[in-house]
């Protein structure tokens, strides 16, 4: 084994090919180029043909990038790629389906790594049977680097830290609720989400991860006050509107609360964490909600019966498909997380965290591309684990962010 800081490169971009490694591709190249002595960075994937068609769609600033091959499904192959670098990228999914041999190579030979899995189950399933390698050999993972978790990671650790600063204590309660969005889905992320669905048919303990708010805590911690999901609608009393489930709160409220493990219960064991979309007041906004919360159930139950599921992937987009540029072009997010002051309701403190492009895709690429770097370049606690984007990235990686992916972290009120 070869130590970290001796690799060939700083950055591997697995799956470099896909739709959203596409896009990772040309956020890093715009930032770095070809290997500069800031990142030496290289595409890696199954394809040499399909990967030497990238390099050349990205124009001649790329003609040098070294170009990495291997087969997912193969454990010697992963092994040698995580042994080239000392970050991989990974965008190569279903995880569940692709990404287990080359979370077990990077564990083993201490290579740093990161992707965009949401998948819960899986992610589960690598830190019990790795978490104790990856604490012998030194490799840092974080899963989860995309719109699903970073702004309600970052954003609860920013607005606890704010809480701190300004009252001298920390929130029990916060609330994200999503204002507004714009963007789509790709034929990957669908693929992850009907392959899980799948997998939660023949698995009861895969169900059982996706039902549990505390499967990502430790093993041996995995309880507290907060309850699973909500699948109605309810009135938002502090904001005056109904909400709607999201779709993304599944695993957005999981990581934050490893996130509290992980770093020793800084936000207290009893804090409690939930997510929602604000769908409007009155009649018109319970009838939104109400109609959301039921197409979105209606998703997940049609996801998981194998006929119904196959007639939907046949019309939907496949894998490598995506939204427009134009859509990813004109797409944003924004966030508003709500901190609860335990004694005074005056103290409560509100925050938002928008993002410039569409969640998905274009602000996505440009998250798992800074995560990549802060991973390889930035100075951060060095001992080897599962990590989640606060306990591990944190601040670095907020600065990173608002420097170079057009996200922002802002206390409501501040901007004037
Ligand atoms: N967290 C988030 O916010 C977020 C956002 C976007 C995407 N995602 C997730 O990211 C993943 C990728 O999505 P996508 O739309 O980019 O998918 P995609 O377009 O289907 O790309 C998948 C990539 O995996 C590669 N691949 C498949 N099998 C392989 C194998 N055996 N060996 C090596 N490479 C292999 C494909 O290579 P070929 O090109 O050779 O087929 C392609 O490069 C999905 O799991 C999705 O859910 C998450």
């Amino acid at each position: 084994m070869t130590n970290k800081t001796q690799r060939e490169f700083d950055v591997v971009l697995w799956g470099a090919s896909g739709f959203t490694g596409a896009l990772v591709a040309e956020h890093l190249l715009r930032r770095f180029g070809a290997g500069s002595s800031e990142l030496h960075w290289a595409l890696g994937g199954r394809n040499r043909g399909k990967l030497e068609a990238l390099r050349s769609g990205l124009g001649s600033g790329a003609a040098d990038l070294p170009i990495v091959i291997g087969d997912a499904g193969s454990p010697e192959d992963m092994r040698r790629v995580a042994e080239l670098t000392r970050v991989v990228c990974s965008t190569v999914g279903p995880y569940a389906k692709y990404g287990s041999p080359l979370v077990e190579a990077c564990v083993a030979v201490g290579t740093d790594y990161c992707d965009l899995t949401g998948e819960a189950p899986w992610m589960q399933r690598m830190i019990d049977a790795h978490q104790a390698t990856a604490e012998a050999s030194g490799a840092r993972l974080v899963h989860t680097c995309g719109f699903d978790c970073i702004p309600s990671d970052l954003g609860t650790l920013f607005i606890q830290n704010e809480m701190k600063s300004r009252h001298g204590l920390v929130s029990p309660f916060v609330k994200l609720r999503v204002q507004g969005f714009s963007g789509g889905a790709s034929g990957g992320t669908l693929a992850s989400m009907f392959y899980m669905m799948e997998e939660a048919r023949s698995d009861p303990r895969v169900m059982r991860a996706m039902g549990d708010p505390y499967a990502l805590n430790p093993e041996g911690d995995r309880s507290g006050p907060d309850a699973a999901e909500r699948l109605a609608p309810w009135y938002d009393s502090e904001f005056g509107q109904w909400s709607a489930p999201f779709v993304m709160g599944g695993i957005n409220t999981k990581v934050v609360r490893r996130s509290n493990a992980l770093l020793g219960y800084p936000f207290g064991r009893g804090f409690r964490y939930d997510e929602g979309v604000l769908m409007g007041s009155g009649f018109g906004g319970a009838l939104k909600a109400g109609a959301t919360a039921f197409g979105q159930g209606g998703v997940m139950a049609a996801a998981a019966v194998g006929p119904l599921r196959r007639f939907a992937e046949g019309r939907l987009p496949a894998p490598g498909e995506g939204p427009s540029p134009e859509a990813r072009e004109k797409g944003y997010f924004d966030l508003l997380l709500h901190a609860v002051h335990p004694g005074d309701s005056t103290q409560t403190l509100r925050a938002r965290v928008t993002g410039d492009r569409d969640p998905g895709y274009g602000s996505t690429s440009k998250m798992l591309g800074e995560s990549a770097v802060c991973l390889a370049r930035d100075s951060l606690p060095e001992s080897g684990g599962f990590f989640t984007p606060a306990s591990l990235l944190g601040e670095a990686l907020r600065a990173r962010l608002e420097a170079h992916a057009g996200l922002r972290f802002e206390i409501e009120g501040d901007e004037a």
